[in-house]
């Protein structure tokens, strides 16, 4: 048998493994919505004017063809969420107003998603500080793009990753202040200037999620969603930086890291219950140090050899 044949019978076997399957959304430029959706200046026929018209698209409105197809929907095509009507523009006026399923509608008491706990993540959410301001403004989806959602702590071996990916849904909101006061109706709290207590803060963002701070452990939750008054958030260091960190139940539960962290830096912050979070500090920084302590005692002395000298 020619390589070639054997070639083409793989190729045939993985796409209809479904591997390798064309998306939907590969070919952004010829589809039917992302050739809009997905591209900063639009081109549409204009049946008034009777000629091809560019106009700058809606930021808001363009999304990422990458993000996509990685997220939780991929499989799906626009239309078996949005309405056919779309295929034309501009699109007709009413379906502004017709309504979108949220999670709950398609998830909610369904045995095939029990793992997530869908209807457990709604009962929490329902007491959080957000749901106070109303669930027709406030929804799953203020927080989670149905198109691009990716459930990260679950899947992701980094740490930093699950805390930027987490961070960036409260951030898209807190760190923006269109977003924020289409939400509260008025300016948002600048986050810098209200964690301005916290040492380290760029350190501190990109090591722990605000969730760890802000909610407390829900421990048959992957994510704990109640998202508590400022009053009752985390302030006291020793909550983490302590033998028995929060962090332990919260942050660093995850099977996918444990899986992971046969040895290294995670498998003591893991399993050792008196590590201390901070304290993993690096052989050679902890010599410079030494040097320049060294250094600055031993210029302290020669000081006061000359001044004892001197008198
Ligand atoms: C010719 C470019 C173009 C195409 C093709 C297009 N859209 Fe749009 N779409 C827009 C623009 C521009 C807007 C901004 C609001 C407006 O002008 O109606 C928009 C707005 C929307 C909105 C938001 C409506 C709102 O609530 O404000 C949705 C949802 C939408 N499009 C879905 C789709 C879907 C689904 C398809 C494919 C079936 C599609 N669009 C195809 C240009 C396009
Ligand atoms: C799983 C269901 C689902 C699929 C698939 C889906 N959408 Fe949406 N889409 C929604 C929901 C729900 C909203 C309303 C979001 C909200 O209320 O904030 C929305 C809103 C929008 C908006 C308004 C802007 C926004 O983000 O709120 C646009 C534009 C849009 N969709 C375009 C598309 C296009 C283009 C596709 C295909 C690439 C697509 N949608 C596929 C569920 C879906
Ligand atoms: C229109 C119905 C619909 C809506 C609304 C919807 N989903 Fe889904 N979702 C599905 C379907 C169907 C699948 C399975 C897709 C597949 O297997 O390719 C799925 C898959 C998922 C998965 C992956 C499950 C797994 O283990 O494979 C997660 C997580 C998820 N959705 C979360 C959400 C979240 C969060 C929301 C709300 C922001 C939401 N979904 C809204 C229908 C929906
Ligand atoms: C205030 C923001 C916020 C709101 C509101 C919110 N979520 Fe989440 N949710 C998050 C964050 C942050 C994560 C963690 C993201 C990650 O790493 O997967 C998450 C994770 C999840 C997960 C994945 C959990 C797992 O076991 O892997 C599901 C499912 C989910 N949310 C569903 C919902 C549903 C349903 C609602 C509405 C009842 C909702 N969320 C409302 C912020 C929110
Ligand atoms: C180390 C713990 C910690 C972390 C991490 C943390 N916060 Fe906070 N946050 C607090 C505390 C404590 C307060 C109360 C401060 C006060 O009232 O002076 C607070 C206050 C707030 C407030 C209330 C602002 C106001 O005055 O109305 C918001 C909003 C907020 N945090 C959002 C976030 C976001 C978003 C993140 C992630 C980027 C985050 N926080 C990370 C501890 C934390
Ligand atoms: C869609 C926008 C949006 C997103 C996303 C969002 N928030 Fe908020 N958040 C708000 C608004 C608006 C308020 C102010 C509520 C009010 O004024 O009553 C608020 C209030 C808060 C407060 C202060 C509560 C108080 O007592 O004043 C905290 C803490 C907070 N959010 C944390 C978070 C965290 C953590 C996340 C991510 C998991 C997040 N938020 C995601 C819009 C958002
Ligand atoms: C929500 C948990 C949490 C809280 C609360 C917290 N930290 Fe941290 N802190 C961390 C994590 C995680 C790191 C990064 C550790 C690492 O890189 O090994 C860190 C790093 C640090 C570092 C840098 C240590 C180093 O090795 O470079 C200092 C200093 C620090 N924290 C001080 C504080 C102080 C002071 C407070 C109280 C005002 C505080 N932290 C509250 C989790 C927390």
């Amino acid at each position: 048998m020619s390589t070639r044949l054997i070639f083409i019978i793989i190729i045939f076997f993985t796409t209809s493994l479904g591997l390798g399957a064309q998306s939907f959304y590969d070919d952004a430029k010829n589809h039917s919505c992302l050739k809009c959706h997905s591209f900063n200046v639009i081109t549409f026929h204009n049946e008034v004017m009777g000629k091809d018209q560019k106009k700058l698209m809606n930021p808001y409105l363009i999304m990422d063809t990458l993000d996509l197809k990685t997220g939780v929907h991929q499989n799906f095509d626009c239309m078996d969420c949005h309405s056919y009507e779309y295929e034309t523009y501009p699109h007709p006026a009413n379906l502004k107003l017709e309504p979108m399923p949220s999670c709950l509608d398609c998830h909610g008491y369904d045995p095939t998603y029990a793992t997530y706990q869908f209807e457990k993540i709604d009962e929490e959410f329902q007491k959080s500080v957000h749901a106070k301001i109303g669930d027709e403004i406030f929804s799953c989806e203020s927080c989670h793009d149905q198109h691009t959602y990716r459930p990260t702590a679950r899947n992701s071996e980094r740490i930093m990753e699950i805390v930027e990916y987490s961070n960036g849904i409260c951030l898209s909101c807190h760190d923006d202040m269109n977003r924020y006061e289409s939400v509260a109706g008025h300016e948002n709290p600048k986050i810098v200037q209200v964690h301005s207590w916290l040492p380290n803060q760029d350190l501190h963002f990109r090591n722990t999620r605000c969730i760890e701070c802000h909610t407390t452990v829900v421990d048959s939750l992957m994510v704990s969603h109640n998202i508590l008054p400022k009053t009752e958030a985390v302030r006291s260091c020793a909550k983490c930086h302590s033998g028995n960190s929060l962090l332990q139940a919260s942050l660093y539960k995850y099977e996918n890291l444990q899986a992971r962290s046969a040895n290294g830096a995670l498998k003591t912050m893991l399993t050792n219950q008196s590590y201390v979070i901070g304290t993993n500090q690096s052989p050679v920084l902890k010599r410079i140090l030494l040097i320049v302590f060294l250094m600055a005692v031993a210029g302290i002395i020669v000081h006061a050899t000359f001044r004892i000298l001197k008198k």
